[in-house]
Parts: C-alpha cells; sequence; structure tokens
C-alpha cells in the first residue's frame, strides 16, 4: 500500500524540471521546442577542470572522503575567500557537500526548529521555500518587483522580522532576476540584520563569477554582520560544472560543525573525483572562465534588447547569472481563440504551445507578472527564441 509522507505530499516539485519535462516530451513528438527554462550554463567544463577529475580517478580518489572534504580542498576555499573578497575564514568553518542545493538543506536542518521563521526575499529560486518546508520551518516572504529592479524594499524586511525569525535568504547575483546587489544595498541589509543577531543570514552567491561588471559583494564583508552570515557558493554555475554536484559554505564555526554533524549521516561527504575537479576549479584564477562571462553577457545584451521590442514586455536588465525576468502582466486578460491568458503560468504554456519556446512562469518564483527567460543558450537559438515569442504573443488580442 502507497504511503507518501505529509512531509514530501506537500512539496512542490520543481517548476523548471516539469517545464524541461514538458519539453522534452514535445522534442521526443518531433516538434521543435527551444529550450529557455533550465538553470544550467550550456558550455562543456572547461578542459583543464576535466584532467583534474580523470587524475583522480587514476589516483584511486575511490574511498570515502572526510565527511566535510578534503582538507585540500576546504583550504582552497579558504583561500579563494581571502584572494577573491577579501573574507577570513579557517577551512574548518568550509563545509564542501553535495551541490550548493545540500549545502542549503543542510543549513535549514541545523538550524530550524518547527514553526521558526525564514524570510526569504522574493523573487526567490523556489527551492529555499521548499526546503524550508520539509524543515517545518515556515516562509516568510518579502516581496519585491520590477520597478525597484527586483530589490526589497528595507522597511519591508523590518516589519517581516518575528521573535521566531531564525533565517534571511536570499541571493545576489539573483536566481530568477539576475539582479546584483550593490554594497549600498548589501549594507542596508546589514544595518537592519546586525540588531538581531540571533538571526542567521544565509547569502546565496552560486553566481558569483557570472557578473557582468565584475564587482560581486558579500555582505559577509560587513563586520557587524559577519559572525552571523553563512555564504552558500559551489562551482556549479562559474565553472558549467553542474552535473559534478560541488556545493560548500563558509559559515559560523558553529554552524559549519551543525552541518557537518547533518551531513555524516545523510551522504557521508561528497563525491572524490568531483571534489579533485572543484579543487583545480577553485584554486585557479577566475579569469579562466572569463570567456563564459563575455559570452553571457553579449547575450544577455542581445535578449534584453529583443524582449523590449516586444509590444507590452518590460524586461530587465540584470548585472549577473544568465537570467531575464520581463514583466508579461500587460498580456493577461488577453485571449486567443476563445481562451483567456489569466496568469505567468498560462501565458507560460501559450508561448510552449504556440511559439514553441519554454520560459519558467514567475509564480515558481513567487512573482506573479513575471516570466523567467535563460539565456544558456546559443546566439542564433535566441535570436529564433525571440521571434517566436513575439509572433506568439501577437496573437493575443
Ligand atoms: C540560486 C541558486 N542557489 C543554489 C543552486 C544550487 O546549485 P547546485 O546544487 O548545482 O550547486 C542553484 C541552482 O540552480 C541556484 O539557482
Amino acid at each position: 500500500m502507497e504511503h507518501v509522507s505529509t512531509r514530501i505530499k506537500s512539496m512542490l516539485p520543481s517548476a523548471t524540471l516539469e517545464m524541461a519535462q514538458k519539453s522534452r516530451e514535445l522534442k521526443q513528438q518531433g516538434i521543435d521546442i527551444i529550450s529557455l527554462s533550465l538553470g544550467e550554463p550550456d558550455f562543456d567544463t572547461p578542459d583543464y577542470i576535466k584532467k583534474a577529475g580523470i587524475k583522480a580517478i587514476e589516483n584511486n580518489y575511490s574511498k570515502y572522503p572526510p565527511v566535510p572534504g578534503y582538507m585540500e580542498l576546504r583550504e582552497a576555499i579558504a583561500h579563494k575567500l581571502k584572494r577573491d573578497n577579501n573574507l577570513d575564514y579557517k577551512a574548518s568553518q568550509v563545509v564542501v557537500s553535495t551541490g550548493a542545493k545540500q549545502s542549503l538543506a543542510n543549513i535549514f536542518l541545523s538550524i530550524l526548529d518547527p514553526g521558526d521563521e525564514v524570510i526569504i526575499f522574493a523573487p526567490y529560486w523556489v527551492t529555499y521555500f521548499e526546503q524550508v518546508k520539509l524543515a517545518e520551518g515556515i516562509p516568510v516572504v518579502v516581496q519585491s518587483d520590477i520597478s525597484t529592479d527586483f530589490k526589497i524594499n528595507i522597511e519591508e524586511l523590518e516589519k517581516a522580522i518575528t521573535s521566531n525569525t531564525k533565517l534571511v535568504i536570499f541571493s545576489s547575483p539573483c536566481n530568477p532576476s539576475g539582479t546584483v546587489f550593490t554594497k549600498n544595498d548589501l549594507m542596508q541589509i546589514a544595518n537592519v540584520l546586525s540588531k538581531h543577531p540571533e538571526i542567521t543570514i544565509i547569502s546565496d552567491e552560486i553566481y558569483e563569477l557570472i557578473n557582468f561588471d565584475g564587482t560581486h559583494e558579500s555582505i559577509a564583508q560587513f563586520p557587524e554582520v559577519k559572525e552571523q552570515t553563512v555564504i552558500v557558493n559551489g562551482v556549479s554555475k562559474g565553472f558549467s560544472m553542474t552535473g559534478w554536484r560541488i556545493g560548500y559554505i563558509a559559515a559560523p564555526q558553529w554552524l559549519a560543525d551543525a552541518c557537518i554533524k547533518a551531513q555524516g549521516q545523510i551522504t557521508s561527504g561528497t563525491s572524490t573525483v568531483s571534489q579533485m575537479a572543484a579543487l583545480e576549479a577553485i584554486s585557479n584564477s577566475p579569469d579562466e572562465i572569463r570567456y563564459m562571462v563575455e559570452e553571457f553577457k553579449e547575450r544577455k545584451e542581445l535578449v534584453v534588447a529583443g524582449l523590449n521590442e516586444i509590444e507590452g514586455v518590460i524586461c530587465n536588465n540584470p548585472q549577473g547569472a544568465f537570467y531575464v525576468f520581463p514583466d508579461v502582466s500587460s498580456y493577461f486578460g488577453k485571449s486567443y481563440e476563445g481562451k483567456i491568458i489569466k496568469n505567468a503560468s498560462e501565458l507560460s504554456l501559450f508561448i510552449l504551445e504556440h511559439g514553441k519556446v519554454s520560459v519558467v512562469t514567475g509564480e515558481a518564483f513567487g512573482s506573479s507578472n513575471t516570466i523567467r527567460i535563460s539565456y544558456a543558450a546559443s546566439k542564433e537559438s535566441l535570436i529564433e527564441a525571440i521571434k517566436r515569442i513575439n509572433n506568439s504573443l501577437a496573437l493575443l488580442k
């Protein structure tokens, strides 16, 4: 007899993976779909990193790793944090996990008791929301929209804090909006949260390297909040290593220790071979992957310009990650062949059906007027996709 827990039953499946599945099915029926729904760079992992993985296999890196990751890798990460971010962390404060996704799960499981509240800046990566629920916490969303470039209002953050707030989480560069917080934005957040030292700040910096003006800022740079901040990062996005599954945290020692304890009972640590490849990625200068960032920047400019030419679409101009998050709400209420488009989810399905382009509804990220378009695809496909989106939207009257 089937018996699925309430915990799993109440969990939403990933909307991005669902959209990818839908477009895969259509492709299998021979329909030519352009997929702009997935959050993964379309580049191969660079050769110098792949070679380090091959060498690790040849050198028999095939036994259980230490639970928090190899010390060499933790030291390299601590060194990177000094080199790139001017932050001081000891290797003991670094924990390597099976993707940043597991790093996040470790943190939620380590900090939350049932009923604890987690403030999530919207638009947000939907995994935050679902993992908080899984850890029996309560997500509390602070909204923003395109009029402030998807940056929250600081007063609303202050208002959302209660005696039950344990965590605040945001990503910069942001998935889904691509918004990058400036030093000043982060300082304002730090000013508020430093008055609440019992709240831990999760700073998700997984898109750090995909930054078009080259100035990544971490909230951990402010001494008044450093001891209450955990940085989440990894190699998936910047080094095009999504399948290697390496993420990490740099945290106050008590939290690193709790995450190690959780991880010890959940995965025993992550792949040895991947760790050696990540060591190569992180030890080298980020200049090695600059070519990917340059390409993303050119694509972004192409996509933003193309979308802004479509009537009724207002596109943001993000400074990082590889997504745009246009406001498409002017199409809500319009119809085609008697069917009225009521919201962003219906519009995404309409674009898939009539434009043969897969995008993700903003509703999956807590934002109702938007769709997320990933530009991790060739320029030719992006040009064709914009044409198709334009043609399909033109059907709506
Ligand atoms: C904002 C954000 N954080 C974390 C992750 C997790 O990355 P990974 O588990 O591949 O390291 C992703 C991946 O989509 C992301 O978009």
